[in-house]
């Protein structure tokens, strides 16, 4: 005979299957472990919904127990294996987001780098001086502020002189000035080896005279100096060397010519031009109609010289030279004006990176 239920039995069940309704309806909709959390403790927790339920259980016979206490317990079991499927879903859907967001395209490309480059004066001091320190020559270096006697005196230009007139001067006191050259260089080296050759230096270095700045005057220049002394050092030596320097810089291609020319720390002294490149001789804008170019100056170092700085003139020769690297630069990559030099425009500095 079927047993007959006591009214509350099917009240509790009803409450039951309401609350398993709800409940998985609310995991169903969750957005978050959070949330998830509070539905766990709202329905299950001791003090939750399905509890609630089973104290109404003292109201039942003793039959009738174990029927809400098994639908209760099936109920919560279905509730906490919805938690935890969901809870799973969360996390892996948290972890593909998060594996998306820090995804990187390895196919995008890269950002550049902006990279500088040596200024084209400095690279080609910096070519000079490879030429030369690979002919045996070393660098050397001296002041800025220069004394008026290695300068000028020590050069062969004593005070009064009518050729310091060729270099216009920033005097700082009677006898300390902003060198005009760099050929003090020369004096300062040759002193300090004492009448003892060989010598043999360039020296590059900033220079300052008192000029109005155009497009081929600069108050502040470069030079680069060389000198060579030794026994037996000819002026066959310095045409040699200055013929290795100019095809070096300027191509085999070209000539050189050394014209008579004056300077108070050499005797004789030259000028030394090369062919035009541009007209091959022929007489162009570049050239001013000569077919040549002038690129420095240069002769066999004068008897004072070594003298005043301790050389048995007798005993050495030398050949010296200087020239100006903006010249040789302008030249060489047909730069029109000496300021783009030292004005420093980026337009202008980033074409010679690659040279
Ligand atoms: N110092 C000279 C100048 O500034 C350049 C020069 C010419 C240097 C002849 C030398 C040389 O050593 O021999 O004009």
């Amino acid at each position: 005979m079927d047993y007959i239920y006591h009214e509350e039995v099917y009240k509790l069940k009803e409450r039951l299957n309401e609350i398993k309704e709800e409940a998985l309806e609310q995991i169903q909709s969750a957005v978050d472990e959070k949330t998830l959390q509070d539905v766990r403790v709202y329905f299950l927790g001791k003090k939750g919904q399905i509890t609630e339920v089973l104290k109404g259980m003292g109201k039942l016979s003793k039959e009738e127990r174990p029927v809400i206490g098994q639908l209760a317990n099936q109920i919560r079991d279905e509730i906490s294996e919805a938690l935890e499927t969901k809870k799973t879903k969360l996390e892996q859907a948290a972890l593909e987001q998060q594996l998306e967001e820090e995804a990187v395209d390895v196919t995008l490309p890269g950002r550049p780098v902006q990279a500088g480059g040596p200024h084209l004066l400095r690279k080609v001091i910096r070519e000079i001086e490879d030429l030369f320190t690979s002919m045996g020559y070393s660098v050397a270096e001296g002041p800025e502020v220069e004394t008026d006697f290695y300068n000028f005196e020590s050069l062969n230009l004593p005070k009064n002189h009518p050729a310091r007139d060729m270099q216009d001067t920033f005097f700082i006191t009677k006898e300390l000035l902003m060198r005009t050259q760099t050929s003090p260089v020369q004096a300062r080296t040759l002193r300090k080896h004492e009448g003892q050759g060989p010598v043999k230096i360039i020296c590059p270095g900033k220079v300052y005279r008192r000029d109005t700045d155009d497009a081929t005057h600069s108050h502040q220049f470069t030079q680069i100096e060389g000198l060579y002394v030794d026994e037996n050092i000819r002026m066959s030596d310095l045409k040699g060397t200055l013929n290795v320097f100019a095809k070096h810089m300027f191509g085999e291609d070209r000539a050189i010519r050394l014209r008579p020319s004056f300077f108070p720390f050499t005797e004789p002294s030259v000028e030394m031009d090369i062919s035009c490149k541009i007209c091959q001789g022929e007489g162009c804008s570049v050239c001013k109609g000569s077919g040549w170019i002038e690129i420095l100056g240069a002769g066999m170092v004068h008897p004072n010289v070594l003298e005043m700085a301790g050389f048995d003139s007798n005993q050495y020769k030398g050949f010296a030279f200087g020239m100006g690297p903006e010249r040789i630069a302008m030249l060489k990559y047909g730069v029109e004006d000496i300021r783009h030099f030292y004005t420093n425009d980026i337009r202008f500095l980033k074409q010679f990176h690659g040279v």
